[in-house]
């Protein structure tokens, strides 16, 4: 709901209220933001900020007040949200409200990926700096439903002359005086997302940045600030989820007087665009949201949301097929027999797609050459992809191809044909890194390059299912900015090709979870959560990645052991059962396992398939964290309440242990439920709130997998 009451403006969701007013001189204040507030005298706002100082003038600085869009260099001094030198060179500037609209539906950002939905109102603020000839216009938009606000923001040139934009941020936020904590992800290839948690004391900038051209394995476009002591189920929450895959920044900072400015958008660093007189800029959308009752609630909220108003593919709302990948069971050593003997395999097991990974086009027999050159290598796919397809679709599985379209190799045919379209400087030679650099996405003829490709690709054999890998960070930009014409271009390209192929599932992949994004989400329903497929490492990356993401949208396989990146072994039983609340799949060569081995995986796959609807429907409640302990355990419960899936691991075995006991969350509290491996009979309210002992096995790494269905 929006209403405008005189110079106040309040944006409610479900449980929560956003309040803007309007002060007598245009500036546009941030009042509120957090629990729902009904009733309110708005009017006694305003002025305690000031007053609460001691201070008697009116005519103190914006200093002393929540900003709604902070401007530079006027009498805010703290953080801006926006900067931009006028065609006169300075930069200073003071926007005010001129006029509010409000409109039904999602209005978004034009060229990149945003929420939608008619149920959804949006309002329009416009804001003017007649001095600085510029004009602001800020988008939120509110659902009845949810917990969330999400804004952008398009800032114009109004002038006769250029001006220069040096930081565009999506939203910002004033909190008031409190003791909070920032809880960002971060990592790198293998460790993607790690959870950490930072104070944040005054005079201290804490920014959660990436701006090495993609969202990035080191720091994920999502954060939360927090009560101190808050945590899964208790707090004050404010969550920043950007729908982004650039460079990105999520910053706080406490001030002078113990206010806390959050600010998300576009990463300052690195960033510059020129506006020609009446050009604009649109920033890309910041999902914020606010929870009581800790992360979990945060988590619930962006996943119903991500799935019904961000991702745009039908397959966000339909089972995942069961796959079995190649690329750990054979890398770039396969022939169509030994692709044809794991997928023969794999049908017999019940599993339904086949996915060829790396290595089938140009000349390509490692990660040096080739990327650019999609053509079949005939040597070792003598029928084509066109006819391998057709022979895996006999064998009753589905076909699915990985491609990493954004690349070219300097040993390829394309790049001998145009070396002009990778991205590199004037004078300097480009940077390889895995032997290859990227093309150029910033210039509309290589889009059109790219999607003309893929769509033939597509259309020339039957492949239901694209890994859209990109395996390389950016260097060589040839200019401040670039990195934004870039992604506008990847937006470009993705959401033409995945508008062309409705029915194709699309898997994103940046060298595993290097852009794990809900840029990425919008057009691709699945991403590969990350390389490190170790099921004891994907607990705390999965754990972590579910903060923001949907478990549907977290793809997860079941590698061999002793494990690829790691060494580490672990019972088969645990490595799907850490995957089994993913987009699950297998990524071995089956041919190689044991009889007895090849019988459990039948019955996974039967496992996954009848648990698998009420597992992307559901709701996910974390419980046990693996940051904090020697567990992890989560738990989805169907929407009706009348199933739930358990998964909890003892990560170390310990001698006379005290397991802990497991609370279970969101059941139907006056309900029984039945444990379907023991069919030991309990009630919800047990569940809940007394809890069950877990039992498990005398080894490390020991999970248990418990599913219970009300009778
Ligand atoms: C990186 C991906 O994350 C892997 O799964 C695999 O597809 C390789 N690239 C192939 O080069």
């Amino acid at each position: 709901m929006i209403i405008k009451n005189g110079n106040t403006i309040h944006l409610q969701g479900r449980d929560i209220s956003y309040i803007m007013h309007i002060t007598d001189e245009g500036d546009l204040l941030n009042l509120h933001f957090g629990r729902k507030l009904e009733d309110f005298d708005y009017s006694s706002m305003t002025d305690e900020w000031r007053e609460g100082l001691g201070f008697a003038t009116n005519a103190f600085p914006l200093d002393v007040y929540p900003q709604e869009y902070p401007a530079y260099g006027y009498t805010d001094l703290r953080e801006p949200a926006y900067r931009i030198t006028n065609k006169y060179g300075d930069s200073v500037s003071r926007a005010r409200f001129v006029k509010c609209e409000i409109h039904e539906g999602a209005m978004g950002t034009a060229d990149m990926p945003c929420l939608f939905g008619k149920e959804a109102r949006t309002l329009e603020i416009t804001l003017q700096d007649d001095i600085s000839e510029l004009e602001i216009r800020l988008y939120y938009v509110v659902f009845d439903e949810y917990n969330i606000i999400a804004r952008h923001a398009v800032i114009v040139n109004k002038s006769d002359a250029d001006a220069e934009l040096t930081c565009a941020y999506s939203a910002s936020v004033d909190l008031p005086m409190g003791d909070y904590k920032m809880v960002h992800f971060a990592g790198t290839w293998g460790r993607e997302r790690e959870m950490f948690s930072t104070p944040l004391p005054q005079g201290l900038n804490v920014e959660a940045e990436n701006a090495r051209g993609g969202s990035g394995h080191q720091v994920n476009p999502f954060a939360m600030i927090a009560d101190a002591g808050a945590d899964e189920t208790h707090g004050n929450v404010y969550a920043f989820s950007l729908i982004y895959s650039g460079n990105h920044s999520t910053a706080a900072k406490v001030d002078q007087f113990g206010i806390l400015r959050v600010r998300q958008g576009i990463n300052p660093r690195g960033f510059s665009w020129t506006l020609k007189p009446n050009d604009s800029f649109c920033t890309p959308q910041s999902v914020i949201c606010f929870s009581q009752n800790g992360y979990g609630d945060i988590s619930r909220e962006y996943h119903k949301l991500y799935v019904n108003h961000l991702m745009r593919s039908k397959w966000a709302r339909k089972d995942r097929p069961v796959l079995i990948n190649n690329w750990e069971g054979t890398y770039f050593d396969f022939t169509e027999e030994k692709l044809l003997n794991i997928a023969r395999k794999a049908a017999e097991a019940g599993i339904e797609l086949f996915v060829l990974d790396d290595g089938w086009f140009g000349s390509r027999n490692d990660d040096k050459s080739s990327l650019g050159d999609w053509f079949v290598n005939k040597n070792k796919l003598p029928s084509g992809i066109d006819g391998l397809a057709k022979k895996v679709n006999t064998l009753g599985l589905k076909f699915g191809l990985w491609i990493e379209p954004e690349m070219i190799s300097p040993n390829s045919d394309l790049y001998r044909a145009h070396p002009g379209w990778a991205v590199k400087t004037a004078r300097r030679e480009p940077v390889e890194i895995r032997n290859q650099l990227i093309l150029d996405l910033s210039r509309s003829d290589v889009c059109d390059y790219v999607i003309n490709t893929i769509s033939k690709m597509l259309s020339e054999a039957n492949i239901e299912y694209i890994k859209w890998d990109m395996n390389r960070q950016m260097t060589d930009m040839p200019y401040e900015g670039f990195n934004h014409a870039y992604t506008l271009g990847l937006y470009k390209v993705m959401s033409t090709i995945t508008q062309s192929f409705p029915n194709v599932l699309f898997e994103g992949c940046s060298a595993g979870g290097g852009r794990f994004d809900p840029g990425i989400l919008a057009y691709m329903p699945q991403i590969w959560a990350s390389d490190n497929s170790d099921a004891v490492a994907r607990l705390k990356i999965q754990y972590s990645t579910s903060m923001c993401y949907p478990v549907s949208s977290i793809s997860a396989h079941v590698t061999a052991s002793p494990n690829h990146q790691c060494g580490r072994i672990t019972t088969l039983e645990t490595r799907a059962g850490a995957a089994y609340a993913g987009a699950f799949g297998y990524e071995l060569d089956i041919t190689k396992m044991t009889d007895t081995e090849f019988e459990e995986v039948k019955r996974q796959v039967e496992f996954v398939k009848n648990i698998r609807s009420f597992i992307r429907t559901g709701d996910l409640y974390r419980l046990q964290n693996p940051y904090e302990s020697n567990y992890c355990g989560w738990e989805v419960v169907s929407e009706d309440k009348s199933r739930a899936f358990v998964f909890t691991c003892k990560i170390l075995a310990v001698a006379q242990s005290k397991n802990p006991w497991l609370k279970l969350f969101g059941l139907d509290e006056k309900a029984r439920y039945r444990s379907v491996e023991t069919g030991e009979i309990y009630g919800g309210d047990m569940l809940m709130y007394r809890g069950i002992r877990i039992n498990y096995d005398m080894r490390d790494f020991a999970a248990r997998v418990i599913v219970f269905e009300k009778i």
